[in-house]
């Protein structure tokens, strides 16, 4: 199966082009990637020209402009990226009968749920910030797209939360750069403790939806994230103790960590059952997993402090 992934030098692209290589179904030529340079967002209808090239049978789309805060100071940017970008390549896929895979996000829900529940895929969404809302956009721009065309491929729209993993400069990488800062300074970490998600490991992630794929009906709305959900604060504590690093938190309130975007603040997902219906593993231990190389990678820096 001929399988194309937008955004392949993304976090996500990367694992994703990683997992599709060791499926059997892509055969030995592998996943076909597309960087910028290949599909630019701001100008998407190449799409379908580059559909028909590389006679692809099935699309991940992974691209997308991730920068919450950017997406809050141009939000109509965020929404030609996002939302009408998405909508341009579900439909040059609806048109040619091309399966189609939309990488999409936890921040479409408002996260004011109040019963302790994670958010399924039936719930009702609701987004508070540019970027959540221009992801919602797509979504729907895709599902509008395989309904007006006469035989559409399938669409398959993957939600998921909180992404880390290599190439580094995520959350852990963060927190750790900050963690040496803090014993540096002999002061303690800040971090939000009111902000609730599923840190989910871009391996396990690009697994998960290799395994889609290969099922053979990526269709429906899947909500796919390592097991369990966490807050910032707890996140980064995990990490501070696999890593064998005694820096005290001081938990603080997302209201008082200044930035330009909104979280939403209860954004836990319910994972949907995978195909062979394993959920994937529980996030401290994909953490446990990434910790040895994330180290190694900043092994230089603390060398020569
Ligand atoms: N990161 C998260 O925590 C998170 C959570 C939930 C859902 N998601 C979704 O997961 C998907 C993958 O995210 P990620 O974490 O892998 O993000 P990422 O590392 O920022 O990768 C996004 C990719 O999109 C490309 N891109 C950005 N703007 C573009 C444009 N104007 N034209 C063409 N390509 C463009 C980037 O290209 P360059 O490499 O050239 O910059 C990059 O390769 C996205 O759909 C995102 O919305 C992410």
């Amino acid at each position: 199966m001929r399988v194309a992934v937008s955004g392949s030098a993304g976090r996500l692209g990367r694992a994703m082009l990683r997992a599709l290589e060791d499926a059997p179904y892509t055969g030995p030529f592998g996943p076909i990637g597309w960087g910028r340079d290949r599909l630019d967002l701001d100008r998407p209808e190449a799409v379908g020209r580059l559909l028909d090239t590389d006679r692809v049978e099935l699309l991940v789309h992974a691209a997308a402009w991730t920068d919450v805060d950017g997406c809050a100071r141009d939000p109509q940017l965020a929404m030609r990226r996002n939302g009408l970008a998405t909508g341009v390549i579900a439909a040059a896929c609806a048109e040619r009968g091309i399966d189609l895979v939309l990488v999409s996000t936890n921040e479409v829900f408002d996260g004011r749920r109040a019963d302790g529940l994670a958010y399924g895929p039936a719930d009702v969404t609701g987004p508070v910030n540019a970027y959540g809302a221009s992801k919602l956009a797509g979504e729907r721009a895709a599902l509008e797209a395989c309904a007006a065309a006469p035989a559409p491929g399938r669409l398959g729209i993957v939600r998921t939360a909180w992404l880390f993993g290599p190439p580094g400069n995520d959350f852990p990488a963060k927190i750790l750069a900050a963690a040496d800062r803090a014993r540096a300074a002999g002061t303690a970490l800040r971090v939000v403790a009111d902000e609730v998600g599923n840190p989910t490991y871009t391996p396990d992630l690009a697994e998960g939806i290799a395994e889609l794929i290969g099922s053979g009906d990526v269709s429906g709305m899947h909500h796919v994230v390592n097991a369990g959900w966490v807050s910032r604060a707890g996140w980064a504590r995990e990490l501070l103790r696999q890593a064998g690093l005694p820096v005290p938190i001081d938990e603080i309130r997302a209201a008082d960590w200044e930035r330009a975007s909104t979280p939403p603040l209860w954004a836990a997902l319910q994972p949907t059952a995978l195909p062979s219906g394993e959920a994937l593993r529980s996030w401290e231990l994909a953490l446990a997993d990434y910790l040895p190389a994330l180290l190694r990678s900043r092994a230089p820096a603390r060398a020569t402090r």
